[in-house]
């Protein structure tokens, strides 16, 4: 296929996903292809405006009244619900704040308290580190045992056995892009009487996720990747309502009590999802995520699914017109793949320098991955091109061998 044929096809795909084109709605530098949204996502045109609203009125004009009369108490759960709609989460089950990973262990000693009488865990040995790290933190504190299973053999693992707590997995891998069976591998752990505990850092925003619909038990995730809350922005957490009257909170900070301004010297739950807050939120942040969700306004998760599948299928499909012979990490099949494209390359990381110098942004994952993430709402099928361009360009004229491409910096 000629370039002129791909410039053909972009263009027509762009038009017929032009309902779904949400670029206008955030604010990206011209001349950049950012593929990077997997990491942080782009800025939101609704944020700045909210966050010096926050900062000026909020806290600058109405400082400690903004608790009650700019809503702060009741962010977590207000923003908590807007997310909850991304993921399929009927109201009155996700809380904002935090970090992935202390929600994480919160939903662990939960899950202990849930299933008291068994002590094995599977995790898969691929997914991002800190989940492995956590996990086995919880693991030494609970004596749980901690076995390695893929996702993929979960299913056969559980099959007729009562030893499992919960199975912890990621929807979709950091580094191939893999999407996992969610509904079959949540079916198979409540088959064995397991729980099944989702981290969604790779799929929110991304990906349908329906956890209500695929009775998901618990599940956590950030804030700062496709839902492009920002740098730092605080993660989430899933608690089912069938779960939330047994939900110990390993942490029970004031602002999951019921009545924090008694100041009891004795914690006491409060009601529902509020259980699972801690300590005060980063409020900043929280009302910069809030801000950030209203871009997924009047847009089904389904659409934007359809898009991102489209734009990696073409960005596949043009880097093999352009750069022959290239190997992927990342699935072909639409049903496998999240919303990236994961290319090997034994110089990655040259690659990615080489890219981003050229104003193409994704980023390297060790061993040996340039990976190409596609936040569709920003992206176009054009853009998809200019990337295959360019990396056909890097490669043809070995611009990753380039020293100054080999020097590398804390984050990759
Ligand atoms: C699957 C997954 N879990 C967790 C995290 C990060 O956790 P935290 O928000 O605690 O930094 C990441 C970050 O990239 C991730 O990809």
């Amino acid at each position: 296929m000629s370039i002129d044929d791909l410039r053909t096809e972009a263009a027509s795909l762009d038009e017929m996903h032009g309902a779904t084109d949400l670029r206008a709605r955030f604010l990206l530098p011209d001349g950049v292809v950012y593929l990077d949204g997997n990491s942080l996502g782009a800025l939101p045109r609704a944020v700045p405006a909210a966050v010096s609203d926050a900062v000026e009125q909020q806290w600058g004009r109405d400082l400690i009244t903004s608790w009650n009369v700019h809503g702060w108490w009741d962010a977590p759960a207000r923003v908590g619900d807007a997310l909850g709609r991304i993921v399929g989460a009927a109201p009155g089950q996700v809380v904002v704040g935090d970090s992935t990973s202390v929600r994480l262990h919160q939903v662990l000693h939960a899950a202990a308290a849930l299933r008291p009488d068994r002590s094995v865990v599977l995790a898969d040995p691929a997914t991002f580190p800190t989940d492995l790290y956590v996990l086995d933190g919880a693991a030494r504190q609970l004596g749980w045992t901690v076995e390695h299973v893929s996702p993929g053999d979960a299913a056969a693992r559980l099959d007729g056995t009562s030893d499992v707590v919960a199975v912890v997995y990621s929807h979709v891998d950091y580094r191939t892009g893999v999407l996992w069976d969610l509904p079959a591998v949540t079916r198979a752990a409540h088959d064995a009487g397991a729980l099944a505990i989702w981290d969604l850092c790779h799929s929110a925003g991304a990906v349908p996720v329906e956890l209500d619909a695929h009775g998901v038990d618990l599940a956590v995730g950030c804030g700062y990747k496709y839902l492009n809350g920002g740098p730092g922005a605080p993660a989430f957490v899933y608690v089912a309502t069938e779960h939330q009257a047994a939900f110990t909170n390993v942490i029970p900070g004031w602002h999951g009590h019921a009545e924090p301004f008694a100041m009891s010297g004795e914690y006491r739950p409060a009601a529902g999802v509020d259980r699972a807050r801690i300590g005060t939120p980063p409020m900043l942040s929280l009302l910069a995520l809030e801000a950030a969700l209203t871009a997924f306004d009047g847009v089904e998760i389904a659409s934007v699914r359809a898009r991102s599948l489209s734009l990696t299928a073409f960005l596949r499909r043009c880097i093999d017109a352009l750069a022959p012979g290239t190997s992927y990490a990342s699935p072909d099949d639409d049903t496998l793949r999240g919303s990236q494209v994961a290319v090997r390359h034994p110089d990655a990381y040259g690659v990615v320098q080489a890219l981003i110098a050229r104003g193409v942004v994704g980023d390297f994952r060790t061993p040996d991955i340039v990976r190409l993430g596609v936040a569709a709402p920003y992206l176009t099928h054009a853009d998809m091109l200019t990337a295959a361009v360019h990396l056909a360009e890097v490669l043809a004229g070995c611009e990753h061998l380039d020293p100054a491409f080999s020097r590398r910096s804390a984050v990759t």
